[in-house]
């Protein structure tokens, strides 16, 4: 108790124009040992478990539930190199100040190593496909299908692809009426928007699990995977070639 107190008031300090600030940002969460994530994932995951409630998994983090300022909160701990990259492009702060509408904002992440074995964010609530379509007016799968057509349209694939073998076509699934709402609304030109800023795929918009809802509003809750973490972690390597003798 009394080094919790001693600890705050080592880390604010008055500023010259006499505001409180906070001089130096605890290790989140604060009671935890940080040394740890020095330590094996199996370390760090066993540590975090007899801590706090795991509330999910995907392929490359384990998601855990901690309270933070008496609200609950979310850390993300990567468990392979995958992760850790996804973690290193969630932890880019400008991602969230330009798209405020479909993220749940980070709140910190691990500097002590790059790319950071965590990242702390807000928790957002479960999505279903049902609930979307109260909250945006028409339905996810069609959404889906249009986030497909523009990746398609992009890449010079899809109903305009000149090759036979590359023709699809994910605009004709959806009805006409339905397209123009979509399109025109603000969450499609957002998802798009970050898709094409940030080189990211539409398949991963595509799936619910990767949607919550922040402030009564449908937002992304897996942005970590980039064309660039595809390509470094789950694209075959070419083998390398034997060198000839000639
Ligand atoms: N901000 C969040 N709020 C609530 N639940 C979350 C949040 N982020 C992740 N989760 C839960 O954890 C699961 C795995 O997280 P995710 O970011 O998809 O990890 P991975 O990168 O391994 O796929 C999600 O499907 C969801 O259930
Ligand atoms: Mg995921």
């Amino acid at each position: 108790m009394f080094k919790n107190v001693l600890d705050e008031l080592l880390n604010i300090s008055l500023n010259d124009k006499g505001d409180v600030s906070v001089l130096k940002e605890e290790p989140i969460p604060s009671d935890w040992d940080a040394s740890v994530f020095d330590k094996s994932f199996k370390k760090r995951l066993e540590y975090a478990l007899e801590r706090a409630k795991k509330i999910g998994q995907g392929s490359s983090r384990v998601v855990f539930e901690i309270e933070f300022e008496g609200r609950p909160t979310v850390l993300k701990i990567a468990k392979n190199g995958k992760g850790l990259a996804q973690n290193e492009t969630e932890a880019d702060y400008g991602l969230y100040r330009m798209y405020p509408d479909i993220t749940v904002p980070l709140i910190d992440h691990d500097e002590e190593h790059d790319p950071p074995r965590w990242i702390h964010v807000e928790k957002a609530d479960k999505i279903t496909t049902i609930k979307f379509r109260e909250l945006t007016g028409f339905p996810f799968d069609y959404f889906g299908f249009l986030l497909n057509d523009r990746e398609d349209d992009r890449e010079g694939k899809g109903k305009y692809a000149k090759k036979p073998y590359m023709y699809t076509n994910w605009e004709a699934k959806v009805p006409e009426d339905i397209r123009e709402e979509i399109r025109e609304s603000e969450l499609f030109n957002d998802v798009t928007d970050m898709m094409g800023n940030f080189d990211k795929p539409a398949g991963d918009f595509t799936a619910i699990q990767n949607w919550g809802v922040y402030k009564g509003r449908p937002v992304i809750i897996d942005i970590g995977l980039s064309s660039d973490v595809w390509d470094t972690h789950y694209k075959p390597k070419p083998k390398p070639q034997p060198v000839g003798r000639w």
